[in-house]
């Protein structure tokens, strides 16, 4: 009875194996909620005075994409960093940009979901995603980092919180806008 019975079995969870695959093609998660689009050099570099990084900082960058943002916080401001990202492909291109900066021993790269992740060791965090997908960040971004974190965000705002500061960089005929926050004291 029981031999008869595990062709079914077997069958069945080959066919609940590939669902799942297919469901979840890259990561064993959800899909990206925003593109791979990357911060251009400059831009990155802006972001990263704009929030003041220096060695004892650590960079959670939300979507890391190829890990430029925390790998030019690592290479050029000796700060450690945190990469989160969806697409698992990117982390493995990161880890090997990583290599190819010389910066591992500094780096990271986690394939995650910014929404599951733990983000309460950062002490700068970074974001070029959409502005709907950080206005939905920012409770999660306000109960989990520390007072004083600094933030900053490529492109979009979040909500209504309102900058400390913003500002332009012209990259070829293109503005690139930054916003900076610093987190408040919890009330
Ligand atoms: C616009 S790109 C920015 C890449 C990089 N931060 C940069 O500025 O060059 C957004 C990245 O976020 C990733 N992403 C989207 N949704 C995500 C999620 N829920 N969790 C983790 N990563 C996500 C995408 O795969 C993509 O690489």
């Amino acid at each position: 009875m029981r031999a008869s019975r595990s062709p079914w079995i077997a069958a069945a969870l080959v066919a609940l194996v590939a669902a799942a695959a297919v469901a979840q093609p890259e990561t064993g998660r959800k899909e990206p909620d925003v593109p791979y689009v990357t911060t251009p050099e400059p831009v990155v570099l802006e972001m990263l005075r704009l929030a003041k990084v220096t060695k004892d900082d650590v960079v959670y960058d939300l979507g890391s994409g190829d890990g430029r943002i925390v790998i030019a916080a690592a290479k050029q401001f000796g700060a450690r960093g945190l990469g989160l990202e969806i697409d698992r492909g990117l982390v493995h291109e990161a880890e090997e940009n990583a290599r190819r900066a010389g910066v591992t021993h500094r780096v990271r790269f986690i394939a995650a979901d910014i929404f599951d992740a733990d983000l309460s060791g950062a002490t700068v965090v970074t974001l070029y995603l959409f502005p709907s997908v950080n206005e939905r960040l920012r409770p999660k971004l306000l109960r989990e980092l520390k007072p004083g974190t600094r933030v900053v965000s490529h492109a979009y705002g979040i909500g209504d919180w309102k900058p400390e500061q913003q500002r332009m960089v012209k990259v070829g005929a293109k503005d690139h806008q930054i916003y900076f926050w610093v987190v408040p004291p919890r009330p």
